[in-house]
């Protein structure tokens, strides 16, 4: 484990030429920018090559309400896309709106209420812990029929840095309207969240407790205060060390990846064979998918959760680049790495034996900070406070926009691009978002370029 200070580490992911074109050295081409968070690690022999693209074909599969001849249906009765794709466009983040009119659906809000007289918070008795935005009563799918309408308007301030620069941010405001089942007030709790990029999840999940752990301890020692999320493994019933989500809230990938098609789709999984409709909702638990359970078979999940394990990251680009190179003593130097760790192992991984004892560059402890109140969303998740976030990795953030279109950065996609990111850091990482505001444009630039780099 390595706090700060490594060398610019190449991720064992797919090779390149140069910035522009990231080389693939199966296909000896350039890959195309649609393709760049969709290529599997290395060392997969041929029928775990096949599952890859059997899984990818699964996320990308459009779900539908009535049964087809392909037997993928079983979408809703609620639901906010009719594919994994949907919001994780080329495998990538979600894409922000700023059309004031238009329901937003890419970004999900999450709800919770306060249990009375404690302190502690449980999911909205009639909405449950997630939003959905459409249905299918009467056949129509159109915003307008889903539990609620949800809009995001966007508001604009500037930041000022040291050398008199301005860089504007904004932040969103939630509006939600067309409530059908009671009013969601003030006194609910909601978080937007944006969908994060889906590479190198398998990394992530092979890394020892022990080791992630140990960074807590080391950061410690630094005044930094890293926490480990305890959340519910529901194949288990046990607390299991949270890895995944904005505030780790998910133990596991293929945790994940059924709740994401229970809460995001509305297909139910052997893990969750039971849509999540709250009591009040009757038309609901009367839908047709009482009749097919589980939607997706066990078949089918293990094909999306393999694609999802055994997706490469892309490897850092602009090696022996001066700039990069000082931009990587800046990110050390400004404390990035104590958060953003750059280098990580991984141990024994059944799941995937192919990553097993390797050494990967994700950019992340794995831990929860607190990140100020302007990042807060005010819900607790597990052990996660309201103003916790699971540091974000970093590799790969710099073909966001290739990818994507846009960066969308942060857990709501309120930041643009790295620098609006940067600045928005508080609580333990204020020090860190300061110091970058006092730097002379030339290095700020160096940090952005290191950054963009991976
Ligand atoms: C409505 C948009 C939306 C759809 C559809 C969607 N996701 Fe997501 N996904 C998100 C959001 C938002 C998050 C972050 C959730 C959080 O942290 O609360 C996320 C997180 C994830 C993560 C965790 C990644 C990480 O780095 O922690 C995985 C894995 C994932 N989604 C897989 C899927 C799969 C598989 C599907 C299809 C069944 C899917 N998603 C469908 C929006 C979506
Ligand atoms: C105290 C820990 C900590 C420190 C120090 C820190 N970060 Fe972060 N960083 C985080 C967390 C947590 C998030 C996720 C916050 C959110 O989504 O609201 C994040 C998010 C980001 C993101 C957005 C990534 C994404 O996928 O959306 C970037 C870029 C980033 N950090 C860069 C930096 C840089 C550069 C520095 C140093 C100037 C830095 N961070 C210092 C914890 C830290």
């Amino acid at each position: 484990m390595v706090l700060a200070g490594m060398a610019l580490f190449v991720n064992p992911g797919y090779s390149n030429v140069n910035d522009e074109c990231v080389w693939n050295a199966v296909t000896k081409q350039c890959t195309p920018d649609a393709q760049l968070y969709l290529q599997p690690v290395a060392k997969l022999d041929p029928d775990q090559m096949l599952l890859h693209e059997v899984g990818k074909i699964q996320f990308n599969t459009i779900w539908t309400f009535a049964p087809r001849l392909d037997g993928v249906w079983g979408m809703g009765p609620f639901f906010l896309a009719n594919a994994c794709s949907g919001c994780h466009i080329n495998n990538g983040r979600g894409i922000t709106t700023q059309q004031l009119n238009k329901p937003v659906f890419q970004q999900l809000v999450r709800l919770s209420v306060r249990k009375p007289g404690t302190d502690e918070t449980m999911p909205h008795p009639a909405y449950d812990s997630q939003l959905q935005v459409f249905t299918l009563e009467g056949g129509v799918v159109e915003p307008s029929t889903g539990e609620a309408d949800v809009f995001i308007r966007w508001l604009p301030h500037t930041v000022k840095l040291a050398d008199g620069t301005e860089v504007e941010l904004r932040r969103p405001e939630l509006k939600i309207t067309n409530e059908k089942f009671g009013p969601i007030d003030d006194s609910v709790l909601k978080s937007v969240r944006n969908g994060p990029a889906l590479f190198g999840l398998g990394y992530l999940e092979a890394v020892p407790e022990a080791d992630i752990l140990a960074i807590a301890a080391a950061q410690k020692a630094l005044g930094f205060n890293g926490r480990p999320n305890y959340v519910a493994d529901d194949a288990s019933f046990k607390r299991k060390l949270g890895r995944f989500g904005w505030k780790a809230n998910q133990p596991s990938i293929s945790q994940q990846v059924a709740a994401a098609h229970l809460g995001d789709i509305g297909v139910t999984t052997s893990l969750y064979p039971d849509q999540d409709c709250t009591l009040i909702q009757k038309a609901c638990y009367e839908s047709v998918s009482k009749y097919a359970k589980p939607e997706l078979n066990d078949q089918a999940w293990n094909a999306v959760n393999f694609f999802m394990r055994a997706n490469a990251a892309p490897r850092a680009r602009k090696h022996n680049d001066p700039q990069t190179e000082r931009g990587e003593k800046l990110f050390a130097d400004l404390q990035c790495a104590v958060c953003h760790v750059p280098s990580m192992k991984t141990g024994s991984y059944p799941a995937l034996p192919a990553i097993e004892n390797e050494t990967f560059a994700a950019f992340t402890d794995l831990l929860l900070h607190d990140m100020g109140p302007d990042l807060a969303d005010g819900r607790p998740d597990f052990k996660a406070g309201g103003n916790d976030w699971r540091t974000a990795p970093l590799w790969g953030v710099g073909l966001a926009d290739r990818v994507n279109g846009g960066m969308f950065l942060l857990h709501d996609g309120r930041a643009r691009n790295v620098e609006e990111a940067i600045l928005w850091h508080g609580g333990e990482a204020k020090k860190s978002a300061d110091s970058y505001k006092r730097l002379p444009a030339v290095d700020r630039q160096s940090l952005l370029s290191f950054v963009n780099s991976l």
